[in-house]
């Protein structure tokens, strides 16, 4: 095992989940990922970060991502959480989650960090590309529920960014004003990507409406 870093290649591995054996890089095909690790099922943050994902399946749906959550429980409990995430949550769990008993995909991708939390996966996030490119990584404590409208707004900046010669500023979210990158300094090419033209707060700092909008 290695550090992953953004830009390598998210490591393919089999392995069982709720869905059935998952070969990862063919089940994720030409999706987007998110693969997001808990510490453990029947507990009471992770019930609720599950219900969260499920309950933002049409989000996710939207943008062409999968979610696929993992944990180092088995898969008989694991089943028997999910009829009880559907139940206190109100929602129906539709992603996979991986019963990482032997720990395989847990050890390739760095998920148990135990000074922090021993013999379990700490709250680890992979948003990953359809080139298998890993391309944001977030890593909460156990203590620590995710705000998944956090990371469908990375994902929303990930698209957009790939997109159209942009980034996108603190707290911005899809909609908001964007700024041109740097690089981008020919004034015909701005004009032509941005017909709505720029404001330059500083010959540095150009912000302008979003492109696809
Ligand atoms: C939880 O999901 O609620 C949780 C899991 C491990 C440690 C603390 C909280």
């Amino acid at each position: 095992m290695s550090t992953l870093r953004l830009g390598d290649t998210a490591p393919d591995f089999t392995q069982d989940s709720t869905a059935g054996p998952i070969q990862f890089h063919s089940w994720a095909g030409d999706s987007w990922v998110v693969l997001f690790s808990h510490p453990a099922d029947f507990t009471p943050v992770c019930t609720t970060e599950l219900g969260k994902t499920a309950a933002l399946s049409g989000e996710f749906a939207k943008r062409g991502v999968k979610p696929i959550a993992v944990s180092v429980d088995p898969l008989d409990k694991h089943a028997q959480w999910v009829a009880d995430i559907n139940d206190t949550q109100n929602t129906t769990v539709n992603f996979p989650i991986l019963a990482d008993a032997d720990r395989t995909v847990a050890t390739l991708y760095d998920m148990i960090h135990p000074n922090s939390l021993a013999n379990a996966t700490v709250r680890s996030v992979f948003i990953i590309d359809p080139k298998k490119v890993i391309r944001t990584t977030f890593t909460y404590p156990a203590s620590t529920g995710r705000n998944f409208d956090e990371i469908l707004r990375v994902i929303d900046s990930l698209q957009l960014t790939d997109s159209h010669k942009v980034a996108t500023p603190a707290n911005w979210r899809d909609g908001d004003d964007v700024v041109i990158i740097p690089s981008l300094q020919d004034p015909a090419e701005i004009a032509q990507r941005f017909p709505k033209g720029f404001k330059a707060v500083r010959p540095y700092l150009r912000l302008t409406p979003q492109p696809n909008r």
